[in-house]
């Protein structure tokens, strides 16, 4: 086994162990991905100010997220799909996250249900929904999430319709995939994946079939998005959701200050200032060139998370130092549990914690709380380089 020493080193081996149209869908942006690589590249023009001879003995990464105590303020992301990436996937992130001591969020769009998640750990996780013109089917799964103790819902505001995936619609992607000849030839070079595959039941979208009507193909995230999302979604709705869950909620997929003044007045416990990982609307601003914009707007009035490009302990410096009280990773704990399962989410965990850490250190800084814009040199014109 190699030696691992970055989220880097974890992709190199689940590109190698995972098919290559599950690999794609957590490997991709939409259209020319123009806003899934600018996710990445806007942190690394963010450089560090190095700070000497301070007491670093006694530091922590410790933060809350919505009141919750955490190991480091970095919750796993709702990811669609997760138990195709490994088998019963999701059961594996929830229980790595709960060890480590950070959230977990169960996708809707989920292989292992919430009961079954919910069977699986012993602390509460937390559930994200779609906006979807189905009142019954949002009931019912949102009392599925009350009955299985989950303690936040996250509302996913950027999906009312599906952003164009150009290698999801050449690849024919669906859970589980369909036998074609390229994907059979895919897959016979994958065969650890098919071998653990095979010796579970949970190969379908365990939250969705047996319990919707009137979707006559729930194997693709594409069918169901154009059967059941709600194009005519608005603020209205939003808040009918809110009130029909009745607890914390965080509301993610906001770019833009003047939405996250109206999520405030909605009454949001949280923000995640998100692009969705660049597989929405591409062309948009990377997460990060956003925040410090949404903070400036909101940050005293709720708490203002980010996602999208974090691959690092240095990102979620980056993103802490711009005004961030927490950060969402997707990809990063994919990487592990395609390469390595339940231990390769808790390696991702461990790499960000270490470097974040290290970086904190070495800025001279002991807590979370006292990272600011001052540990940050940015470009000329990061901040205000868009009209
Ligand atoms: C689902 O939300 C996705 O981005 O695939």
């Amino acid at each position: 086994m190699p030696v691992i020493t970055c989220i880097e080193d974890l992709k190199r081996l689940y590109r190698r162990r995972v098919p290559r149209m599950f690999y794609d869908y957590a490997e991709s942006g939409s259209w020319t991905e123009q806003t899934f690589r600018d996710n990445s590249a806007d942190f690394a023009e963010i450089r560090l100010r190095q700070k000497i001879a301070v007491d670093l003995s006694r530091r922590t990464t410790a933060a809350t997220m919505l009141g919750q105590e955490v190991t480091m303020p970095v919750a796993l992301a709702p990811v669609g799909l997760t138990g195709m990436q490994s088998a019963d996937g999701e059961i594996k992130a929830a229980r790595a996250a709960e060890r480590f001591g950070v959230p977990f969020t169960l996708s809707t769009m989920s292989i292992c249900s919430i009961e079954d998640v919910a069977a699986h750990t012993t602390r509460p996780f937390w559930f994200q929904i779609y906006t979807l013109n189905d009142d019954a089917f949002n009931q019912r799964i949102i009392d599925r999430a009350k009955a299985a103790g989950c303690s936040a819902l996250v509302i996913t505001v950027d999906l009312q319709i599906l952003g164009q995936r150009h290698k999801d619609l050449k690849n024919g992607l669906s859970a589980p995939p369909k036998l074609t000849i390229p994907t059979m030839l895919n897959l016979a070079t994958k065969w650890a994946w098919g071998l653990e595959m095979l010796q579970t039941r949970r190969r379908f979208f365990g939250n969705i079939v047996g319990h919707v009507e009137g979707v006559s193909d729930p194997a693709s995230l594409s069918a169901w998005t154009a059967e059941k999302f709600d194009p005519a979604l608005n603020w209205d709705k939003i808040r009918k959701l809110m009130d029909m869950w009745g607890g914390k909620v965080i509301l993610k997929g906001i770019l833009d200050p003047a939405d996250a003044e109206k999520a405030v007045a909605a009454g949001a416990d949280a923000i995640v200032v998100s692009n969705h990982g660049g597989r929405q609307l591409d062309g948009a601003l990377s997460s990060i060139r956003v925040l410090p914009h949404v903070v400036a707007a909101v940050g005293d009035r709720t708490e203002v998370w980010m996602d999208g490009g974090v691959r690092s302990g240095q990102d979620v410096l980056k993103a802490v130092g711009l005004g961030a009280r927490g950060v969402m990773i997707g990809r990063a704990f994919v990487y592990g549990l395609g390469a390595m399962g339940e231990a390769g989410v808790t390696r991702a965990l461990e790499l960000i914690q270490r470097e974040l850490d290290t970086t904190m250190a070495l800025c001279g800084e002991t807590r979370l709380a006292d990272v600011g814009r001052h540990n940050l040199l940015l470009k000329k014109g990061f901040l205000d380089g868009y009209e």
